[in-house]
């Protein structure tokens, strides 16, 4: 390569890597972060334009570019055309499947690496750090690929949860068997690469199978740590392939994405009350034997006018959103009703459970597109505090992100998990369709609560309903 084209390149993935990390910090507020997630995508085309036209091996330019355009044009055409058709409600799996195509395109780069360092010693090599990487690389792609498809099929309904005692050591033992081959692969430093290709298949395969059990007993309301924790997998994964090719680009994009992911790994373990060790070895969830508490008393309704009454002459309205107002679209009704109110005098806040939804941060995306100021929106732990003086607590289509269960039956799958005080609220409104239950599939004591009244129906028909009842006070 020439020193010209060298000094473009390395300045082309600085500029990359800049942009990948403002659009990154865009994309922590929801008014810039449109602008954010674009600015990053033209950091990515940026660099692989940079890399076409300036990257030099062994003095010779890239080969095969009409097939790497070919490819590129391909995968374009395929996302776009998944990501315009797919519903809001349908993201969550998306970003799975996506993910988990990062985590396979890192576990490839590194099987077709492998046999590249022919040449050279494994012993030396590793001294280089190549083979370490490259294994890792592998099996944290292979697993994140596996673990990915398994969530991608758990959130779409048609993959159930697997659970069983013998899970927990199965994992262990498959982790085991792992780190054991991967030692047995660098150590055998004199042996050809291509005559390995046997154990590198062999981890491969076993690094799949882990992944999805890994992934298979977790279920109910413990997804969203297994999400975030493999979408850092696959940044760790992609991170090991910029190391291996000494690209910085994918180095930075592939450290941010890890690094964001087990940030919101963390978050997401505080937030559900668990430990991530558990996580790794496959056993969530509470108590496995026990069975849970019955739900006693009976269902109460609401009626429109009475619930349009009620609402109008409250001082304080905490509006809890959930998975039902993503599935019913209704958040700009939703948006509508609060401007209302206020301008009623009444004042409104939004109560933000971290895991509400089915996707990190799923609320807040859903009311910024309606418009609702960011200040409106409250965190679970900074609201839950002044519940007992909120004279209503209006649920919109969330059932576990309030279920007291969570806080007062140890045998219940979410026990543990901090929920947003709803049952401390004066008066509580519940929209939904019916008796459905939520993502953890369990039953919600909250609606036979006494100071509970059911307001059935489609989020979004109530909500538009409700609305003309008000105007018309
Ligand atoms: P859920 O517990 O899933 O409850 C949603 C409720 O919405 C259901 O009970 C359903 O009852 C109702 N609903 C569905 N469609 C509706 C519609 N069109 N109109 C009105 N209501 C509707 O929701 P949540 O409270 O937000 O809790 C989220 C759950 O998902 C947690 O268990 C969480 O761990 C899990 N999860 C979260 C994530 C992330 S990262 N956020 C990822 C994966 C899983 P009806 O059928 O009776 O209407």
């Amino acid at each position: 390569m020439t020193f010209i084209g060298t000094t473009i390149l390395e300045i082309s993935y600085i500029i990359a890597s800049v942009l990948f990390i403002l659009g990154l910090k865009m994309l922590s507020n929801p008014v810039t972060a449109r602008r954010g997630n674009l600015l990053a995508a033209f950091g990515m085309a940026f660099a692989v334009v940079a890399t076409l036209l300036w990257h030099r091996h062994n003095g010779e330019r890239i080969h095969h570019v009409g097939f790497i355009l070919a490819a590129i044009a391909a995968g374009l055409f395929v996302g776009w055309r998944i990501a315009v058709k797919v519903k809001m409600t349908a993201m969550p799996q998306l970003v799975s499947f996506f993910n988990g195509m990062g985590g396979a395109c890192a576990a490839l780069i590194s099987l077709m690496e492998f046999p590249r360092l022919g040449g050279e010693t494994h012993i030396a090599a590793m001294f280089h750090g190549e083979v370490l990487a490259i294994i890792l690389a592998m099996v944290i792609g292979s697993v994140s690929f596996a673990g990915s498809m398994i969530a991608f099929g758990k959130l779409d309904g048609w993959i159930k949860d697997w659970k069983s005692p013998v899970i927990r050591v199965v994992n262990i033992c498959f982790l085991l068997v792992i780190i054991a081959l991967a030692v047995f692969v660098l150590s055998r430093g004199e042996v050809d690469p291509r005559a390995q290709m046997v154990w590198m298949y062999l981890l491969m395969g076993i690094a799949l199978v882990y992944g999805i059990f890994f992934v298979m007993p977790i279920g109910g309301a413990d997804m969203p740590v297994v999400i975030s924790l493999l979408n850092s997998f696959t940044g760790v994964a992609a991170a090991m392939g910029g190391f291996l090719y000494n690209n910085q680009a994918m180095l930075t994009g592939g450290i941010l994405v890890g690094s964001a992911g087990t940030i919101l790994t963390i978050l997401m373990c505080k937030a559900m009350n668990r430990s991530l060790g558990n996580v790794i070895i496959g056993a969530f969830g509470g108590s496995a034997n026990g069975s849970a508490m019955e739900v006693t008393g009976n269902i109460k309704e609401i009626t429109l006018s009475d619930a349009s009454v009620l609402l109008n002459y409250s001082q304080k309205v905490v509006i809890i959103p959930g998975y039902g107002l993503a599935a019913a679209q209704a958040q700009h009704i939703c948006s509508d009703l609060d401007k209302l109110l206020s301008e009623r005098g009444v004042e409104v806040k939004y109560a933000i459970h971290p895991v509400a939804g089915r996707m990190p941060g799923h609320m807040n995306v859903l009311l910024a597109e309606a418009d609702v100021p960011y200040d409106k929106l409250v965190e679970m732990d900074t609201i839950n505090p002044s519940m007992p003086n909120t004279d209503v607590a209006v649920i919109i289509g969330a059932n576990d992100v309030v279920n007291p269960a969570a806080m007062d039956d140890p045998c219940s799958p979410i026990y543990g998990m901090p929920i947003i005080h709803a049952h401390e609220a004066k008066n509580i409104i519940v929209m939904k369709r019916g008796m459905g239950k939520g993502y953890a599939a369990i039953e919600n004591n909250l609606f036979y609560n006494p100071k509970t009244r059911m307001l059935f129906g489609n989020a979004k028909d109530t909500l538009q309903k409700l609305v003309s009842e008000i105007k018309n006070l």
